[in-house]
């Protein structure tokens, strides 16, 4: 993909791959859209599909898979013990992360509560570079308390960093000398670090905070979720491995680690997760966990034919044109938007464009959730599904008071090979058009709030009837386009 010029200017990203199936889309008009997002109670998650036009809420589980894929499907060996399929997925965990042992899961957070069962007790720390929702949650009730370690600038919405999501060393160093060693249940590293925009971590960094690690005797856990992203930056933007296949970067990632988790939903393209690890020590003390939790230790969880699928899509990843595709969307899209003056976060990471709220609809308190206004703005105006990624996804503190996000971001993810450059086109447009109409947005507040991870089933409703505005500002510019 990077490698085509074009002769008459005007690059764009170029894909390497053609569609050969194809799933209908549905627009629906713009007062039916305001219709089905109260009916959504204000959150996406909530949303019907087939109100959606254009679905950025996740690239979990909805990337593109390959014909290779499809085809290894078919030929899954469809046994509870001891599948044949199995062990070719396990084989090829060996060969890409040189660890021996695996522990499927039916997804990510099946591997976190896993890992945080067996690791965090009772006043636990675990320090990480930034958390992720479901991963903060599992150490948090088995009860843990999670440290975000990351550098400073890492938190600034505009940079020119390439690696937003590297440790900060020293403030790792003081919080294992702070708590003490013998109370850190591991440090947590997480690729392409999601809540702060898909941003990727260095593997220089990764490297010293492994050593770090190990001259406390502190075990590390790395999160692999986003690790086809980061990979595209480590090749791109770390001049030490430009040269180096990505074959040869995921195997020096994986040196620097004691336990690698996934979901597979991510990585791999396909629906599933897995951990894996050379301590057959660790893998024992988590091994009984997974028939109690997931099922028999050669499927947890997951179907033969996602194991098939999974085992071709981690070998894709190791291929640098399968896996370029996304982040240089994301690049186009973010950078498109920051041209017009539109608020995003930079450099452009990986997973997805993000919209930073804070700026786009300034005028919203944080107490009024301006990435869910947002959210739903965007679907009004363009049937574009996003998630919030802000205060919503946090949860209150045990005070009951709000807890107040770093960043209120309004992801619009770009699932892998998934969208056309018309339709990021028309998301772009439609945006852009809600950024010239942003005064008419205004806040949200809570119908119903579940405990915990409400951002998932909570129900909000908008302070004002400004979706109407909203509306008749639209069909106003708009007329009888959808
Ligand atoms: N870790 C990271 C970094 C993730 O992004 C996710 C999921 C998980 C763990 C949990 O994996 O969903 O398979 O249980 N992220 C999804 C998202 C949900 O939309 O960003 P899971």
């Amino acid at each position: 993909m990077s490698d085509v010029k074009f002769f008459y200017g005007n690059e764009v990203p170029l894909e390497m791959h053609k569609v050969r199936i194809v799933q209908k889309l549905n627009l629906i008009p713009v007062d039916q859209r305001k219709q089905a997002i109260a009916e959504a109670g204000n959150n996406t998650f909530l949303l019907q599909n087939k109100d959606v036009f254009l679905d950025m809420l996740t690239d979990s589980g909805v990337n593109a898979m390959s014909d290779k894929q499809l085809a290894a499907m078919m030929e899954a060996d469809d046994s509870y013990a001891g599948s044949a399929t199995f062990t070719k997925l396990e084989n090829k965990i060996e060969e890409i992360f040189d660890k021996k042992y695996f522990l499927p899961a039916h997804q990510g957070r099946a591997c976190e509560n896993i890992i945080s069962q067996t690791f965090v007790r009772q006043g636990s720390v675990v320090p990480m570079n930034y958390h992720f929702t479901t991963s903060k949650s599992h150490i948090i009730v088995n009860g843990g308390h999670v440290e975000e370690l990351i550098r400073d600038d890492g938190l600034k919405v505009n940079s020119d960093l390439p690696f937003k999501g590297d440790m900060d060393l020293v403030k790792l160093r003081t919080c294992i000398e702070q708590n003490g060693a013998e109370n850190i249940a591991f440090v947590r590293m997480e690729a392409g670090t999601n809540l702060i925009g898909g941003q990727p971590v260095s593997l220089k960094n990764l490297k010293d905070t492994y050593q770090l690690c190990k001259e406390y005797g502190i075990i590390l856990v790395y999160d692999a979720s986003l690790l086809s992203d980061n990979l595209y930056f480590i090749k791109t933007r770390e001049d030490a491995y430009k040269d180096k296949s990505i074959r040869e970067i995921t195997k020096e990632i994986a040196e620097y680690t004691d336990i690698i988790y996934f979901s597979a939903r991510k990585l791999g393209s396909a629906r599933g997760g897995g951990i894996c690890t050379n301590n057959l020590e660790y893998f024992n003390k988590m091994k009984g966990l997974v028939p109690l939790y997931e099922g028999f230790l050669t499927y947890g969880g997951m179907s033969v034919r996602e194991m098939e699928a999974m085992t071709v899509g981690l070998e894709e990843t190791m291929d640098f044109e399968m896996i370029n595709q996304g982040p240089q969307f994301i690049s186009y899209m973010v950078n498109e938007l920051n041209k017009k003056g539109i608020p995003v976060i930079t450099p452009p990471g990986g997973l997805g464009c993000h919209l930073n709220a804070m700026e786009f609809v300034k005028h919203i308190p944080q107490e009024q959730y301006p990435a869910g206004a947002l959210a739903a703005a965007v679907y009004i105006a363009g049937g574009i599904r996003g998630m919030e990624r802000g205060t919503i996804s946090e949860e209150r503190n045990p005070d009951g008071s709000e807890r107040l996000a770093d960043m209120e971001l309004l992801r619009l993810a770009l699932p892998r090979r998934v969208f056309t450059l018309s339709q990021v086109n028309y998301a772009i447009d439609r945006i852009t058009w809600l950024y010239e109409n942003r005064n008419l947005i205004e806040g949200l507040t809570f119908d119903e709030e579940p405990a915990i991870l409400r951002f998932f089933l909570g129900r909000l409703k908008p302070v004002s009837d400004w979706q109407d505005k909203l509306a008749e500002k639209f069909k106003a510019d708009f007329g009888d386009s959808l």
